[in-house]
């Protein structure tokens, strides 16, 4: 569902990149949808840009400087992040999403940015290596955890003359995503959704377990989306750093038996909807012991013994209207393993990651996966990000309840 922008206060934040140019295209399409729209640039913007540009393109005072004469009310940048119903950054550079993440307000944008309750959208565009900084991903994470949308730049040419990921999302994109902002998406509100997320550890001796590397990302990333759309959402964590999202309760669990236990009393006190992406341990160590073994420099021989399969005690459990969502992380015949997997566990709906495709699975922060259906439908979506794919499973769960998701516009 896309709001009609008529006479909405949009607020455009515009910084110190090339694709600079590229937002007064965007101030202009919002204009023309009847938006009203207010500027705000850092100075390094202004370098590339002028401030004359958007205001010929918006009839606006644009704001530049944070000390400068205060022409808006009391104190402008306060008087603008009230006023504001929407805020897109575009483009965003490396340098203010670090600040936006690590509470930094040291000029009019960002002051605006953190003193606002408006929705926000970023659209990030640079350099590919900048992009992919392992410190510009973990803020735009802890942003997207926080409840930013976060436009995902494309993959193409560059100012630089090099092609990579870090391409600016184009203005259409962006107004369509400013549209979701203002409109956003209820078509989950009241529903009860149990999310399991993560590993889960199994302990061998008191400093040794057997795992996997699953991070809990995807889980996190449907938790955060379902409370989005109104749910009541339960998120069963095994272990993993990763922050609670936003309206979200949480139960936190280390081994398989005590998501088992976790899931099943959640279960018990009525849920609607469960989506199952924790990778659980299927085995356990036989016994446990109370103290770390020493080396000795023999062999050590570990006797392993199956975990409860949780999936398969709801599939039985699972009552008419229920809905029930599983993963299946497999490196070969995925579509015969995870058929045999949704059938078998009475499922209405499995996700399918092969997790040996680059970009897909474990840790990553992209995704590619299959939807199978109970009754046999397909559905093969491209690579996106884990909150990309998040939207896209909940308008799925969305529709299997009977309700529309934003992506039935
Ligand atoms: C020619 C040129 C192009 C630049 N392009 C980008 C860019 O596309 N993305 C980016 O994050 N930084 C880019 N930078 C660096 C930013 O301008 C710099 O980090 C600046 O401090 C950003 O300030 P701001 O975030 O307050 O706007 C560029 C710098 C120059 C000189």
């Amino acid at each position: 569902m896309t709001a009609d922008l008529a006479g909405r206060r949009i607020l455009l934040g515009v910084t110190g990149g090339i694709a600079a140019y590229k937002a007064a295209h965007l101030a202009s399409r919002l204009v023309q949808a009847g938006a009203q729209v207010q500027v705000v640039m850092t100075e390094a913007a202004a370098r590339f840009v002028t401030p004359l540009t958007f205001e010929a393109l918006t009839g606006r005072r644009v704001l530049t400087d944070l000390f400068g004469p205060q022409e808006l009310g009391h104190v402008d940048h306060v008087e603008l992040a009230h006023w504001a119903e929407a805020v897109v950054v575009a483009p965003a550079t490396a340098n203010v999403i670090g600040k936006l993440a690590a509470g930094i307000a040291d000029d009019a944008l960002t002051t605006v940015l953190l003193g606002t309750a408006a929705p926000i959208l970023l659209a990030p565009a640079m350099e590919s290596r900048m992009y992919l900084n392992p410190a510009v991903q973990a803020n735009l994470r802890t942003l997207a955890s926080r409840g930013v949308r976060i436009a995902e730049p494309g993959e193409g040419h560059l100012a630089s003359g090099r092609r990579g990921p870090g391409r600016m999302a184009e203005p259409d994109a962006l107004l369509a995503l400013v549209g979701e902002l203002l409109a956003p998406d209820r078509s989950l509100e009241g529903v009860r959704v149990l999310v399991t997320a993560g590993p889960t550890r199994e302990h061998i001796d008191p400093v040794r377990f057997l795992s996997n590397p699953s991070t809990g990302r995807q889980g996190f990333a449907v938790a955060a989306e379902a409370a989005r759309r109104g749910a009541q959402v339960l998120l069963v964590a095994g272990p993993t750093d990763l922050p609670t999202p936003p309206g979200v309760e949480r139960v936190d669990v280390e081994s398989a038996r005590e998501m088992y236990q976790a899931v099943m009393d959640a279960f018990e006190r009525g849920v609607d909807v469960v989506i199952k992406a924790a990778a659980v341990s299927d085995y356990r160590p036989r016994t446990r012991l109370e103290q770390k073994r020493k080396k000795t420099g023999a062999a050590w021989v570990l006797e392993l013994e199956p975990n409860p399969d949780i999936l398969a005690a709801l599939g039985r459990r699972r009552r008419d209207g229920q809905v029930l969502v599983g993963f299946a992380a497999e490196t070969d015949e995925g579509h015969a393993h995870a058929r045999a997997k949704l059938e078998a566990k009475n499922l209405d709906l499995i996700v399918l990651n092969d997790v040996g495709e680059p970009g897909a699975g474990f840790a990553a922060a992209t995704n590619r996966v299959d939807l199978l259906w109970r009754d046999g439908r397909t559905r093969s979506l491209p690579l996106m990000s884990k909150e990309d794919l998040a939207r896209v499973l909940l308008d799925e769960v969305a529709r299997l309840l009977g309700r529309a998701g934003s992506g039935d516009a």
